[in-house]
């Protein structure tokens, strides 16, 4: 069976491993030649809206998906009625505008920070006035990894930050200073069965992943999972759908959400019983999904602009490296570490043995 992935990144690499042992192959499409997936299938390079392109794509694959939000809209539309496409365009459709995002959490009955579109000036002013400060602002669409993001601190920074801004539309939204980042990994099959991974714990380092951290019963699992479950719901979802939120005191704020398999869940490769990547093909091929259980304590480090040293790593029980192939360059992720130990102190201590040997390849 052949699987037809638009975008051929580390997610579209990883669901090629995954899906190797069920003997699926795979076929990617993905601007850049050097694509990080393609030594693993069959590799289409081109834009994502190229008709003739999506024609070999979905030509005799059994199903289609993508790893990608910044791929053409329409593109993947004119696919649905060629071959089988999940998650569907509609998810797709509101991922791509930040504040239709919003709205939806706001619909779905989804607590979020205060946002405002904004436009113009004025609505800037008017969106400070509402929202206070320090504010955020975001383009609507085309930002991944904290880019296209800027925060305005103070009334008298807002004339500046304006002539600053870029020219297209934005989605201000009120400052939050959470206590802390969680993520919820949701899969869902197409007969409508739902399963959930252990609430994730995340780190950012300048607007990007750095770590994640696997909690297996923590009490904000509940609620987290009761929103994402809106978003399956409304979307009649298929697939790996990821809701990333932000912890203040008691409560839970939607930050974003993703259809598709996710950083934050990377740990679930070796730290769960079936990982993301394969629960994701199992969804979209229509099998049966696969238990989301932990595999003991686990946490995951992302390898940021820099090779770490194999050797190293690989010294300290418990560790798995996945190095992605693709080129280096500043702040880029360029793989992943796993780190599984026997218990929370275990997994603490081993988590700040891999810190360390990621900073020295940094130096
Ligand atoms: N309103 C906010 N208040 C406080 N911090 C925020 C806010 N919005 C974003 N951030 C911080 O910036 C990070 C990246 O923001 P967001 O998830 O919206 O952007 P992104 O570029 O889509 O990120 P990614 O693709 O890495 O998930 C968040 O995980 C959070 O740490
Ligand atoms: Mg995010």
């Amino acid at each position: 069976m052949i699987v037809g992935i638009l975008g051929g990144g580390q997610l579209a690499r990883m669901l090629a491993l995954a899906g190797f042992p069920l003997g699926l192959t795979f076929r990617f499409l993905d601007q850049a030649a050097d694509a990080c997936a393609f030594p693993l299938g069959e590799a289409l390079v081109g834009r994502f809206d190229d008709p003739r392109l999506l024609e070999r794509l979905a030509a005799g694959a059994a199903v289609v998906t993508y790893e990608f939000e910044n791929i053409s809209l329409r593109g993947v539309e004119s696919l649905a009625p060629r071959v089988p496409l999940h998650p569907a365009p509609r998810a797709l459709a509101v991922k791509q505008d930040r504040l239709r995002e919003k709205q939806l959490f706001a619909e779905l009955g989804i607590p979020t920070a205060a946002f405002a579109p904004v436009t113009s000036e004025d609505e800037l002013r008017q969106a400070a006035k509402r929202l206070g400060f320090p504010m955020v602002l975001k383009t609507r669409s085309q930002g991944y990894d904290g880019k296209g993001q800027w925060i305005i601190g103070e009334e008298g920074a807002l004339g500046q930050a304006w002539r600053r801004l870029p020219r297209v539309p934005l989605l201000a939204e009120q400052f939050i200073g959470f206590d802390r980042e969680v993520s919820i990994v949701a899969v869902r099959g197409a007969s409508g069965e739902e399963a959930y991974y252990p609430l994730a714990e995340n780190v950012h380092r300048q607007g990007i992943l750095l770590t994640s951290r696997s909690r297996p019963a923590d009490p904000a699992a509940t609620i987290a999972q009761a929103y994402a479950q809106r978003l399956l719901a409304h979307f009649d979802y298929v697939g790996v759908l990821a809701l990333e939120l932000f912890q203040v005191g008691g409560r839970l704020l939607a930050n974003e959400f993703a259809p598709r398999v996710h950083n934050t869940g990377h740990w679930t490769i070796e730290g769960a019983e079936t990982s993301q990547f394969e629960n994701h093909l199992r969804a979209i091929l229509g099998f049966p999904l696969g238990a989301t259980a932990p595999v003991g304590a686990v946490a995951m480090v992302n390898c940021l602009g820099k090779l770490p040293d194999p050797r190293r790593l690989l010294g300290i029980p418990g560790v798995h490296l996945h190095l992605y192939g693709k080129a280096v360059r500043p702040r880029r992720k360029v793989g992943h570490v796993t780190i599984r130990a026997a218990d929370e102190g275990d997994l603490e201590a081993k988590l700040r043995e891999v810190e360390a040997v990621l900073a020295a390849c940094e130096a």
